[in-house]
């Protein structure tokens, strides 16, 4: 069975996966998935039902219920729009923290695929390349100096009108990268024929460009047997 093509792009916080995988997705009018935003989801919706981060069986159960849609760009958790309450770095920080548990990633399995549709899907996450879609016709770890990564977060955040302080920022983005490299289940890591893009030194075009030609040069390569 053919199965719509995948482009996977993992990589740390802030190395600027979201936003080359919107556009890389929009170029070529390929679904996207940020598989992030589940992951904030449960960690808002924990938070909410007051679960502690460490029950992992808790979790996992309400990670299985919970009621999630996605509408033009709007994201609902049981019908209340918590598009910008996801954004907080408290919750990036909390999700972090309930991402360690199995029982978590294994409920948040089967609404990835799902996303998985013609004529394609450009996912962007942490396991997108080793563990959700393995077989991705293109896999590419993106990444950027926690300097960096520290910086455009804190100018996104200044942009918003957002209070933020960059040594903070750089404290949270280094304790966020030491815990999803570390953990024992689908942890961030190169994954096996993934193409790496240092993305410090690039502009987003750059980047974009560069995951397009990879991704033209596959599938001319498949064309050609
Ligand atoms: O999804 P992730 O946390 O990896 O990053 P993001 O939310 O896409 O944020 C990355 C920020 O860095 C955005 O404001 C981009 O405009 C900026 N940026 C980038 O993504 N890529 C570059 N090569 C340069 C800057
Ligand atoms: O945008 P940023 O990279 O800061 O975070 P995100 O992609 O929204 O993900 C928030 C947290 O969810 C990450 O720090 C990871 O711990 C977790 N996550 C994960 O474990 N697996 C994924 N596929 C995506 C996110």
């Amino acid at each position: 069975m053919n199965l719509p093509p995948v482009i996977a792009i993992d990589g740390p916080t802030a190395s600027g996966k979201g936003t080359v995988a919107s556009l890389v997705a929009e170029k070529l009018g390929f679904h996207y998935l940020d598989s992030g935003a589940l992951y904030r989801l449960v960690a808002l919706g924990s938070q909410k039902a007051a679960i502690d981060p460490k029950n992992g069986l808790e979790l996992g159960i309400l990670a299985k219920n919970l009621v999630i849609s996605f509408k033009n760009g709007q994201i609902l958790l049981n019908s209340e729009n918590v598009t910008e309450a996801i954004r907080a770095e408290s919750i990036g920080l909390r999700a972090s923290a309930i991402a360690v548990h199995p029982e978590v990633r294994q409920a948040l399995v089967g609404v990835q695929h799902g996303f998985r549709v013609f004529p394609g899907l450009v996912a962007d996450g942490r396991d997108m390349a080793s563990v959700i879609f393995p077989d991705a016709a293109l896999k590419v770890f993106l990444t950027a100096t926690a300097k960096a990564r520290a910086e455009r977060r804190y100018k996104q955040l200044i942009a918003k009108g957002i209070p933020a302080k960059l040594e903070y920022l750089l404290q949270d983005l280094q304790e966020r990268d030491a815990r999803d490299s570390s953990r024992g289940t689908a942890p961030l890591l190169l994954a096996d024929g993934a193409k790496l893009l240092d993305t410090s030194e690039l502009s987003v075009d750059q980047a974009v460009k560069t995951v397009l030609d990879w991704y033209q040069s596959k599938v001319a390569s498949f064309l050609g047997g």
